[in-house]
């Protein structure tokens, strides 16, 4: 028997002003890409932004459904954007903010876990890590150099034979 360990090592900012201006940015079109989401249900209004290997900038937001099921996440409405309009473009960077029902947010949320699996597939796709900037619309902010990492042991497209 052996034991093993998984780490997970990430950066915490006290606020979007330890940031650099690249980062500080992208977390701001973030914000302002909750303005985007269509959550009428949950109140919960997700906004991602990423930043290409070739310098474009997109952004993405939750879009809920009357049949709950059929809602998508920012994070991958984002993924889905970036794959279509950007075939084969490595994403750098995405930042996640959110606003909910009680208002101004002010500590960072994580992918779910459905989001987590797609991200993890799209740095398989593209060959890179994507990091995460991850705030509310103030406090805090983490960093973690590679989204694929929230999902240890992953099930991946190399099982599939
Ligand atoms: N949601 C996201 O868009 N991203 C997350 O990381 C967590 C959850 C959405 C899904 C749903 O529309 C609402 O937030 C509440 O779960």
């Amino acid at each position: 028997m052996e034991k093993k360990e998984i780490r997970l090592a990430y950066e915490e900012y006290a606020s979007d002003r330890e940031l650099t201006a690249s980062d500080a940015g992208l977390l701001e079109t973030a914000r302002k890409a909750t303005g985007d989401a269509y959550a009428p249900y949950s109140r919960f209004h997700v906004g991602a932004a990423a930043r290409l290997a070739n310098g474009e900038v997109i952004t993405g937001s939750n879009q809920e459904n009357a049949s709950f099921p059929a809602g998508i996440c920012a994070e991958r409405t984002l993924l889905s954007a970036a794959a279509s309009r950007f075939p084969g473009v490595p994403i750098e960077t995405i930042a996640i903010s959110y606003v909910n029902g009680q208002g101004p947010s002010d500590r960072p949320i994580s992918p779910c876990g459905i989001c987590r699996q797609s991200l993890q597939e799209m740095e398989q796709r593209t060959g890179r890590p994507i990091r995460l900037v991850l705030g509310g619309m103030e406090g805090r902010v983490m960093i973690l150099p590679q989204a694929g990492q929230l999902l240890p042991l992953a099930f991946t497209a190399d099982e599939l034979g």
